[in-house]
């Protein structure tokens, strides 16, 4: 497929407005351009086959199954997109004055209200917008914590798992801790002696994922939490795998005392590529005075924005965080009411299914009922055909379906790790079993046609490094000073190309 500059003909224009006989507008002469910018020149009807085209080749949850572990791809339920759009939420200004939002006020204070009740804490805040910058909110609140017990000195270390999403060791340094790493134990558990021996005065707390990455819940997971209580620390969950728990156990029960919620997973949102996001914190009684300012609060049948929080860390967003994602996840909960629990029965459910069907073909690391996802390693295929994990992602795609989530958790060699949610008909579930099954034929078979994979798709196989060391994202014109430097002259940019 060309490129919309290489399709482009000087002159063709998709529309003309016509000049009015207006005096020119006064722009100083230093910030007038010299020449006209460089735009791709087309008729209407080859720009909208252009980005037709473009939308027919991307893969998302609207167009198959999409199992990619520890990112919940769920179908997103189109009324929540009616809901968001509906005017009041819409066009509402972020500096409305309280008065006139306060339906969007009410929403956010209830959402905030379910979130806490889901978590089994006291307080949320909904501005975080990913589940990263919640990571790292919770990780400051940790630090205004002991700052204010006179501690902020003793308590440099946060323990995370050696199963742990990339993040969280990214959010513990960013936030001034120095990082300790625990062992898995030979079930998928936290290791409890490696425990023992690490969590000592020095440590301001754990960062868990319970279910962890591997999909399975933490068997001791009241020790681990009495552990760290008992030496003074606290306990940051990770709640990017809620979904496997919504209604049936609460991270405030297990003993967290501080959690972040991927509302973007959990409680849907279109997401993939960047957002839109959204990763509040809900806390323990004794954090509440550190959450950011401003808060939502309710002061009898008034909501309103509390700045008057002098221990708070401040503001970690613009606004009072990504508001229509808050109406969307608000709109989804609602729509399950009571019946949240469901959610995660038939996630894990699903998931368990899937599980059963495939761990005779592939090698299953931890021998146990997994949560809402799984780990699987293709190390048998790698043993036996010399064919890798990365080969059947790439096969897979022939099949039609999204790869699973690969080379993760670490800890894992050659690792598939599969998340099919709820929302997937057993019919879905077993076309992709089938498809998981011929491909470990093939690599007995037919190795070659696993290693050149993907055949069917608009690109082929790329290269992978080069791609993610050398990303090129934009149209490379000759003086596009992101090109410059090592390209041998006349040298073609294969990435911009296409396929
Ligand atoms: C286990 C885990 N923790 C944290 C995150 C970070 O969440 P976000 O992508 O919203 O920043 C993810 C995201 O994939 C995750 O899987």
């Amino acid at each position: 497929m060309k490129l919309i500059f290489e399709k482009s003909q000087e002159g063709r224009r998709a529309g003309t407005l016509p000049s009015y006989d207006l005096p020119p507008a006064e722009v100083p002469d230093e910030l007038r351009r010299r020449e006209s910018p460089r735009l791709p020149e087309l008729a209407e009807p080859e720009i909208v086959r252009h980005f037709t085209a473009l939308a027919d080749r991307t893969f998302g949850v609207d167009t198959g199954f999409y199992p990619l572990g520890s990112c919940t791809m769920k179908h997103n339920p189109r009324v929540n997109e009616r809901v968001v759009a509906l005017p009041g939420f819409r066009d509402l200004h972020p500096l409305q004055e309280e008065v006139g939002a306060q339906g969007a006020l009410e929403l956010m204070w209830r959402l905030q209200e379910i979130l806490a009740e889901v978590c089994g804490l006291h307080a949320v805040s909904l501005q975080p917008a990913a589940g990263s910058q919640g990571e790292l909110t919770g990780l400051m609140l940790m630090r205004a914590y002991f700052a204010d017990r006179g501690e902020g000195e003793q308590r440099k270390t946060v323990i995370t798992a050696d199963t742990a999403h990339g993040t969280n060791p990214a959010s513990v340094t960013m936030a001034g801790f120095e990082l300790q790493k625990v062992e898995t134990d030979s079930r998928g558990n936290l290791d409890l002696d490696d425990l023992r021996a690490k969590v000592n005065q020095e440590t301001a707390g754990l960062m868990l994922t319970n279910p962890s990455t591997l999909g399975l819940f933490d068997e001791h997971i009241e020790e681990v939490s009495k552990i760290f209580h008992d030496a003074g620390a606290l306990l940051y969950y990770d709640g990017a795998n809620l979904n496997a728990v919504c209604g049936i156990s609460r991270p405030g029960d297990m003993g967290f005392d501080i959690v972040h919620i991927n509302l973007h997973k959990t409680f849907s949102q279109p997401h993939g590529g960047g957002g839109p996001g959204g990763g509040p914190i809900a806390v323990r009684e004794i954090l509440e005075p550190f959450i950011p300012a401003p808060a939502v609060v309710r002061d009898g049948d008034e909501f309103r924005l509390d700045y008057d929080r002098p221990k708070s860390i401040g503001k970690v967003r613009g606004y009072t965080g990504p508001f229509g994602v808050f109406v969307r996840s608000y709109a989804f909960i609602r729509a399950y009411g009571p019946e949240l629990r469901r959610m995660s029965e038939v996630a894990v459910l699903n998931a368990n299914y899937m599980l059963s069907r495939l761990k005779g073909t592939y090698e299953l690391p931890f021998e146990r009922l997994c949560m809402h996802e799984f780990v699987l390693s293709a190390k048998n295929l790698k043993r036996d055909h010399g064919v890798n994990a990365l080969d059947v992602a790439k096969r897979l795609m022939d099949y039609g379906f999204h790869p699973p989530t690969i080379y993760f958790p670490l800890i894992v060699p050659e690792a598939l790790m599969i998340e099919p949610t709820e929302t997937e008909p057993k019919e879905t579930l077993d076309a992709f079993c089938d498809a998981m099954e011929r491909i470990a034929e093939e690599a007995a078979s037919d190795p070659e046609i696993l290693k050149e994979a993907p055949h069917r798709r608009p690109v082929r196989r790329l290269d992978e490094v080069k791609a993610a060391k050398r990303a090129i994202v934009k149209y490379g014109f000759d003086q596009h000073p992101d090109l410059r430097g090592d390209r041998a002259e006349g040298e073609a940019v294969e990435a911009q190309r296409g396929a």
